[in-house]
């Protein structure tokens, strides 16, 4: 189960099947059974926890106390196995979640190029740190120390990307880990546990696999874990902080909820803000932490707009995700096709309207998307994240409307403006920058390049994240000072 030990699983087990369907020969499609992994119980999944804070041992254990240029070897013996893996971690990202397979391979690349920009950028901190500060008589090493047991949970729609661009940083800063992989998202860590085992010292990455709302309440009653980090809702962020003994000695990193809107104003090009409306709102299905979720489109465009949307959305290549050129893809949550057949009537009782043909489903886990408009207040795809293939279309008439609307949201992760007027654009970046933690002008909203910090503000997000600053998230600056008199020369 872990690198710490390694066990024969008598217990029960969990059945994966993928939401990808495989034709049967009476032409109906079922969903393919991919694997099994083993369901921990609350005692095993402690035992693992105990293995990391063994591995830790209070900051004297090996991995803490090892120095930089040896934490970067190991990482870098783990990215070489890792690699060697890659055909069968994009095989499983695809059967299991669903992704295409080029998106599959691009998750997997963009992973292992994260992991060496994280260990350059540790040796140009490491390089920085080394150098000596004089200060009124003392002269001071600053460093980076770790900080102890850091959860790790990531998220299904990025489930090696997200896990990794806290797993990684936190592990390299010298914490030991206690990792669990998502539900949707589990089987693809199979093939790297070896690597681990192989790569660290005994106890410093330790998996655990099976229920969360079974398993996780007691690693943090515990008491035993200093560091959270989370990718996933900030109502499971919030109970599983509240259930620590000592929840304000508790660093949490957590990348949560988001409801990012596009702003297209009357000056906005069309066919740009189409284009960049359908990568948002659509790529992976609309499942991403940082996918536009509402469209604001000024009452004079609107028209022109839904025509153009229309128009590019059924041009999109629904199908498996094998296929040469797929965008849509069958949704991996079981309950996600239901739930958003929900926000759609939903939106049709309160006098919205499906735009295109979408909606509806061909097969139980394909949800065709779904323009609807207008949308307004009364609506639940007004507030609520459908994280999934539905793009609500609200018009405005006064810009005031959608900056009233990211006032008053309870989510700050990010908003597109579109627009190619300079003095529109900038009386609207200020008000804008102050509601969220990134304006993105004339293009989708998105995480990436992965040297920018990514955070949130309100409930999107708890710290930040990006090459440099998940180094710094995971580690605390200490300070070795000395006082310089005549006793102490040397
Ligand atoms: O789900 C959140 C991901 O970090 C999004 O990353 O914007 O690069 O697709 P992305």
């Amino acid at each position: 189960l872990s690198n710490g030990f390694m066990k024969i699983w008598n217990g029960p087990s969990h059945l994966v099947y993928s939401p990808v369907a495989v034709a049967q020969p009476n032409g109906s499609y079922q969903r393919k059974l991919i694997g099994t992994y083993p369901i921990c119980t609350e005692t095993e999944a402690l035992e693992a926890l105990d293995a990391a804070v063994a591995a830790y041992d209070n900051g004297r254990g090996q991995w803490p106390t090892l120095s930089v240029d040896d934490r970067i070897t190991c990482v870098e013996n783990f990215t070489q196995k890792m690699i060697g893996q890659k055909d069968s971690v994009v095989k499983l990202i695809m059967w299991e979640i669903g992704k295409s397979y080029a998106d599959s391979v691009k998750e997997f690349d963009r992973t292992v190029e994260y992991i060496y920009a994280t260990i350059d950028a540790l040796k140009n901190i490491d390089r920085q740190s080394s150098r000596f500060e004089i200060e009124q008589g003392i002269v001071a090493q600053v460093r980076r120390s770790p900080l102890g047991v850091v959860l790790c949970m990531g998220p299904f729609n990025y489930p090696l990307n997200e896990t990794f661009t806290t797993l990684i940083p936190a592990l390299i800063m010298g914490n030991t880990i206690l990792f669990k992989p998502p539900k949707h998202g589990t089987l693809l860590f199979y093939p790297l546990l070896k690597a681990f085992q192989e790569s660290f010292p005994e106890g410093v990455v330790n998996t655990i696999y099976g229920r969360g709302h079974a398993i996780v309440p007691a690693l943090m009653q515990s008491g035993k874990v200093n560091v959270l980090t989370l990718i996933g809702s900030s109502k499971v962020a919030d109970e599983l902080k509240k259930l620590h003994p000592k929840v304000n000695r508790l660093r949490a990193i957590l990348g949560l909820d988001a409801k990012n809107a596009a702003i297209i104003t009357q000056n906005a090009d069309l066919k740009l803000s189409v284009d960049e409306t359908v990568l948002g709102a659509l790529s992976f299905n609309g499942q991403r932490c940082t996918a536009l979720k509402i469209i604001f489109v000024h009452r004079s465009k609107v028209d022109a707009f839904l025509e153009q949307l229309t128009a590019a959305v059924g041009k999109l290549k629904y199908g498996m995700p094998w296929e040469k050129g797929v965008a849509l893809t069958p949704l991996p949550e079981p309950h996600k096709p239901a739930y958003l057949q929900e926000c759609i009537e939903d939106a049709l009782a309160h006098g919205a309207r499906v735009v295109n043909e979408g909606g509806g489903t061909s097969f139980e886990s394909f949800v065709y998307p779904a323009i609807l408009y207008p949308v307004n207040e009364k609506m639940k795809l007004y507030r609520e994240e459908q994280f999934g293939p539905l793009v609500p279309v609200v018009p405005f008439d006064d810009i005031e409307e959608p900056i009233q609307y990211l006032i008053e949201s309870t989510h700050g992760q990010q908003v597109s403006i579109f627009s190619q007027n300079h003095e529109e654009l900038s009386l609207l970046v200020d008000p804008l920058v102050n509601q969220v933690s990134r304006v993105n002008i004339n293009c989708q909203c998105q995480r990436g390049p992965d040297v920018f910090p990514f955070t949130g503000r309100k409930d999107s997000a708890e710290g930040t994240l990006s090459v440099v600053d998940a180094l710094r998230s995971f580690s605390i600056r200490s300070l070795v000072a000395t006082k310089l008199n005549e006793n102490n020369k040397q």
